[in-house]
């Protein structure tokens, strides 16, 4: 089983550079429209403060500019399966949806403020998508972002690793895994639950290589 894993990472290094450098995502599918609450439906973001240049609170980011691409872009940054477009500028992501039912497909009537041929849900409806991934993960070293994630809970965790390989099987056996820094010196994998990394580890001495 190792062993196959160990094989699989080599013949995707080969394709490394073939990663797609726009994010990982293989689909994004429309799924319906939601009835959202206080106790939001998509909770994905409950510990985030800022996902790059975006801040967040209450679980959702907001903007003038907001589609689903946008969305589905953002919510990718932390590997979520599920987000959500909500009252024209709203995006939250999660993991599982539908808990306070589902809504009539009409009432998800809001344009989108980036862009009004798309719907942004409604008052306390949410255009619900899925974002689906390749089953095999491709990783791609790239210069350390400039952007980094705030979150009032650890949005990383580090093991030991002997080598950068060893360090992206650790990731690829994680879904909550978006990217990794492994410092050779140290012998130490540093796991990423964003893309971006916390601003602690912004200016680790160590490669980054991002799950494509
Ligand atoms: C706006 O959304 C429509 C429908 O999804 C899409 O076809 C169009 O390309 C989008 N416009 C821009 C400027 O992205
Ligand atoms: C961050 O990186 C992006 C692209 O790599 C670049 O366009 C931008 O100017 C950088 N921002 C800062 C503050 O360095």
């Amino acid at each position: 089983m190792l062993h196959s894993r160990f094989f699989m990472l080599i013949a995707c290094s080969a394709v490394l550079l073939t990663c797609a450098v726009w994010g990982r995502v293989l689909r994004v599918s429309y799924i319906g429209c939601f009835v959202d609450d206080r106790d939001r439906d998509l909770n994905g973001l409950a510990d985030i403060t800022a996902i790059g240049a975006e801040s967040v609170g209450k679980k959702f980011t907001k903007n003038s500019g907001m589609t689903i691409e946008f969305c589905g872009d953002f919510c990718s940054l932390g590997g979520f399966t599920y987000f959500g477009l909500q009252n024209q500028q709203y995006c939250l992501c999660g993991w599982s949806y539908g808990r306070h039912g589902k809504s009539t497909e009409t009432d998800c009537n809001h344009p989108c403020s980036g862009n009004s041929s798309q719907m942004c849900g409604g008052v306390w409806l949410n255009s619900v998508f899925s974002l689906t991934y390749p089953k095999m993960s491709c990783f791609k070293q790239s210069k350390m972002p400039n952007l980094t994630v705030s979150s009032t809970l650890p949005t990383s965790w580090s093991l030991a690793a002997q080598t950068a390989l060893d360090c992206l099987i650790l990731c690829e056996a994680s879904a909550d895994c978006q990217a990794v820094i492994f410092s050779g010196q140290q012998r130490l994998c540093h796991l990423l639950r964003f893309t971006y990394p916390p601003a602690s580890l912004s200016s680790t001495d160590g490669d980054y290589f991002v799950r494509g």
